[in-house]
Formats: C-alpha cells, sequence, structure tokens
C-alpha cells in the first residue's frame, strides 16, 4: 500500500504574487510562507465534545483525532523548485502555477525531498477573555460578541484588527454608559484564544456554557478579519440579513464619503446585498451556529488578501496597504456596534425570518440532482412552506404589536412570547444526533463542506450522502439520501418556536 510520508503545502504566486510585493506593494513575496492549522477538527481533540478544563477527563493519545500524516508549509519559490525536480504525466490545467512557474507533474519522483519534522506535544493553558455589560430590563438574555486574539506571527489583518475594533465598540459603549445609557440585554464581549489552532477558545468555552447558551443567546457577532482592503462582506444566518442591511445604510462608505456602505455593497455586487452563510468552519460563530444553532453574523472590509497568515501581515503592511487612513476600521466598528445595540435594546428582537424561508428555498436545485433515482423532496418542499407561513404570521403579529405599544405594554406576556419564539427559532434547526460521522454539527442546514474547511455548504448530511451514493450507486445508499432528506423535512417542519 502507498502511504503519504508528509505534506508539503504552499501558496502559489499565480494567487498571491503580483509583480511587486510587500514592502513595494501589498503581495507577498516568492519567498513568503503561509501558514495555518491542517487540523480539521473543532476544539480540543483531547476533549471531543465536552469542555477542557483543568483535570478533567482527556482522550488517551492513541484516541486523539488530529492528523498523523506530518505536513510542512514552504514559500512558492521552495515549492516551485520542489515541482521543477518531479517528472511524470503534467497536471490538469487548473493545477499549474503562473508565468514564472516550472511545468507542474504528477510524479513520482525523480525528485527525493528529505523534509525533518521536530513535533512538541504539550497540553498547555489559553485564556479568553470576556467582557460583560449587565442588561437593565434582561439580563438573562445575551447578546455576544467575538474575536479571537491568538494570530500566527504578527496577525495584523487576522485578528488584530478585529481586536482593534472590538476595543472600540466597548469603548463607545463605555461612553453611552457614561450617558446614562444602560443596555436592555446584556452584552458580552469574548476574546478567544487559540483560534488558530482549530477554534479551541470558542469550542471549548460553548462546550463548557452550553446549557445557558441554548437557553439564553439571542445572537453571536463575529468579527475575525475586520480590514484587509475595500470593499464590505459579510454572512450570516439569514434572519440578521434585514438588520445588517439596515445597519450597513448607517454607516457611510469609508473609501467614498458620498454614499454609505449599504450603496457600495449593492454597487459592487451588482444590484442587491449579498449575505454569505454561515457553514464554514473558518472562524469563530462555527460553534454557536453550528453546534448549538444560535443566531450570528460576521462582518469585514476587505475578503482575501495576499499575506493571510504569513510574516507580512504585519503594521506597516496594514497602514501602507489594508487601510491606509484606518477608516475601514472605524467603519467595521459602527457597523458591528449598531447591530450589537439594535440586538440589544429593539424591545422586539431585529429577526425576520422570511429570508430564512427564501434561503431554504434552495430546496427546488435538490430535485434535479435525486428525482431521476425515484427520490422525493416533497417532505422537505412542504415542511419549507410551513416555516414560510410561520415566518409571515410572526411578521404579521410583531406589526400587529408595533401598531399597539400601549395594548402592549398591558399585554407584556405576549410580547415575551413572541421574543422567546424569534430567539428559539433557530434551534429548531439543529438535531441531538448531528451529522452523520461527524455528529459535534448539530445543524441540519449549515455544515462546513467535507473537504473544504472554508467553504459552505446548505443541506450539509443531503449533500455528503449524494457524494457517497453517486459513487457507491447502490439502492442503499439512496435510501440514505432519501433519509437525510426526511431529516431536514424533520428539523424545517420544527416550526413551533417560530409559531
Ligand atoms: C462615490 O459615490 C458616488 C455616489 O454614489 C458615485 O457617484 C461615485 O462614482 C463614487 N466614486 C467612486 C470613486 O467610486
Amino acid at each position: 500500500m502507498n502511504a503519504a510520508a508528509a505534506a508539503v503545502v504552499f501558496t502559489d504566486r499565480k494567487d498571491y504574487g503580483g509583480e511587486r510585493w510587500f514592502p513595494d506593494d501589498r503581495w507577498m513575496p516568492p519567498s513568503g510562507v503561509q501558514v495555518g492549522s491542517v487540523y480539521t477538527g473543532a476544539g480540543d481533540p483531547t476533549t471531543p465534545g465536552w469542555p477542557s478544563t483543568e483535570g478533567c477527563e482527556r482522550v488517551s493519545e492513541e484516541e486523539v483525532e488530529v492528523p498523523l500524516i506530518p505536513s510542512l508549509p514552504v514559500s512558492w519559490a521552495d515549492g516551485d523548485a520542489i515541482m521543477r525536480s518531479i517528472g511524470g504525466p503534467v497536471a490538469d490545467e487548473d493545477w499549474q502555477g503562473g508565468k514564472d512557474a516550472g511545468v507542474y507533474r504528477l510524479g513520482p519522483g525523480p525528485g527525493v525531498l528529505n523534509l525533518n519534522y521536530q513535533g512538541e506535544q504539550v497540553i498547555t493553558k489559553i485564556e479568553n477573555v470576556i467582557g460583560i455589560i449587565h442588561g437593565a430590563e434582561e439580563p438573562d438574555r445575551y447578546v455576544i460578541l467575538g474575536n479571537h486574539r491568538d494570530a500566527w506571527t504578527f496577525g495584523a489583518a487576522d485578528p488584530n484588527s478585529g481586536t482593534a475594533c472590538m476595543l472600540e465598540v466597548a469603548r463607545r459603549m463605555w461612553k453611552l454608559q457614561k450617558k446614562g445609557w444602560k443596555p436592555r440585554r446584556t452584552i458580552l464581549f469574548c476574546n478567544w484564544d487559540a483560534e488558530e489552532y482549530g477554534l479551541i477558545g470558542s469550542v471549548e468555552w460553548v462546550e463548557e456554557n452550553r446549557q445557558m447558551l441554548e437557553s439564553r443567546a439571542v445572537a453571536y457577532l463575529n468579527v475575525d478579519v475586520a480590514v484587509a482592503g475595500a470593499g464590505f462582506e459579510t454572512s450570516a444566518t439569514p434572519q440578521l440579513d434585514e438588520l445588517l442591511v439596515q445597519s450597513a445604510k448607517q454607516v457611510m462608505d469609508p473609501d467614498n464619503s458620498s454614499q454609505t456602505i449599504y450603496d457600495s455593497w449593492t454597487s459592487s455586487t451588482g444590484g442587491g446585498a449579498k449575505v454569505g452563510r454561515r457553514g464554514g468552519a473558518g472562524s469563530d460563530y462555527s460553534a454557536f451556529v453550528q453546534h448549538i444553532g444560535v443566531s450570528a453574523a460576521d462582518i469585514a472590509i476587505g475578503g482575501d488578501y495576499p499575506v493571510y497568515h504569513s510574516m507580512y501581515g504585519d503594521f506597516v503592511w496594514m497602514s501602507k496597504f489594508g487601510d491606509p487612513m484606518f477608516r475601514r476600521h472605524a467603519a467595521v466598528a459602527s457597523i458591528w456596534g449598531l447591530v450589537v445595540l439594535r440586538l440589544a435594546d429593539d424591545v422586539i428582537l431585529p429577526f425576520n425570518y422570511f429570508s430564512y424561508a427564501h434561503e431554504l428555498q434552495i430546496a427546488e436545485e435538490l430535485k434535479g440532482q435525486v428525482l431521476h433515482k425515484g427520490l422525493t423532496v416533497v417532505p422537505m418542499i412542504k415542511s419549507i412552506d410551513e416555516f414560510k407561513k410561520a415566518a409571515i404570521q410572526i411578521n404579521d403579529e410583531i406589526k400587529a404589536l408595533e401598531g399597539s405599544w400601549t395594548s402592549m405594554w398591558k399585554d407584556g406576556q405576549k410580547v415575551r412570547e413572541v421574543k422567546e419564539r424569534l430567539m428559539m427559532a433557530e434551534r429548531a434547526f439543529t438535531d441531538r444526533e448531528g451529522l452523520k460521522g461527524r455528529s459535534w454539527y448539530k445543524h441540519l442546514i449549515y455544515a462546513p463542506a467535507k473537504h473544504n474547511d472554508y467553504g459552505s455548504t446548505s443541506f450539509p448530511g443531503i449533500y455528503d450522502e449524494i457524494e457517497k451514493a453517486k459513487s457507491a450507486n447502490s439502492t442503499e445508499s439512496w435510501r440514505a439520501v432519501q433519509h437525510e432528506i426526511w431529516r431536514v423535512a424533520r428539523v424545517c417542519g420544527c416550526i413551533v418556536p417560530l409559531r
């Protein structure tokens, strides 16, 4: 049997390098190395599913699920030299490098690589820092901001731009407090540790506080890389779409003072505010959405950037290329703060589940993939219809309540009940057993794509089984797809909280 002795990873210059590079330009030098984690689990691998605390149970070294193939990131310059020593068939076009690269071939050999790897296995202490502003009227409802603090090398963008924004939001809220403001609900500022090692700080905290969060968390608002260039980007669970749009209309575009962020956002996407979805495991919202079903959003200005996870992502890079005037940082702090203020202070939570219903319509796309196998998506379509009706119904109830504020106060119980339904509806998408083969992921609508941790899938359980069925192509494998369709139908139909 052939076995991989090691994996050598490089970031191709085709993707990350321009003609000029840091410190003359924003691009990665050919000698630059992008580092990262190849561990794809969630949280501390010695405590799968439970919190990692001092003296707690840990699985043995043999049972720990971590990659066993040593891997090493190298620069494009080194990677290209290695590639030039490899013969064999020429790799597909989409695997080839840029114009300066040699021809990439598949090997094996004749080049031989001598890789020395010295691992260090230690259990060490990490520290999350949590700040609290207690809510005046609903202290047991939590609006949670989160950002991580640990960085690969300097981390000016990832995560320090986000940490700077969180400190700015905290500073502005402190100013409001000095003027007498008290939030209606409790606001938590969470500064996570060890995100780069596998979301460890946030995952362990969520596991430790699971019951409390399931019953009290309103929403989780994440900022990781706050700024890495121009252009607003956000992703969220769909009931937050409308709030994000409203907040983006209230903040001026840091790159054009004659329009709002909303204006530049919609013109860059060519019409419509495009909100991504929260399926990837690329940052600390993962445990909140995918493990316990808390609605969440992530915001940033500037997406992918060439010096990501390298030693060139320092303050000089940020102040020359990422955000020369630091106005983009201020804009992220403004949107983040506005979103949190609405969630913390609006009497009725600013959630609109109608966009969720709309999002679920992608179920229609499934039809084409499974109909010819004699499968049916009708149960799913039916329960999504039910979901849509419930979303419309609760929106109507909210309108009626807002039209009669005085009687609303008389009917405080009704208001409480509507708020409760809005908060809890997201939990209904989680399933106790979780996804097949990766049971930590409880959310049946959003999860990381199985083979791309940064990528996101909707209906991951169904698509995992479709992939398997396509290669197995047996009756049982297609029945497994049908089972997953039923499971999604059941969670979408489980709209009791929303109704
Ligand atoms: C700035 O915004 C205004 C108003 O939307 C627009 O007309 C103008 O083209 C923008 N300028 C740039 C440089 O994008």
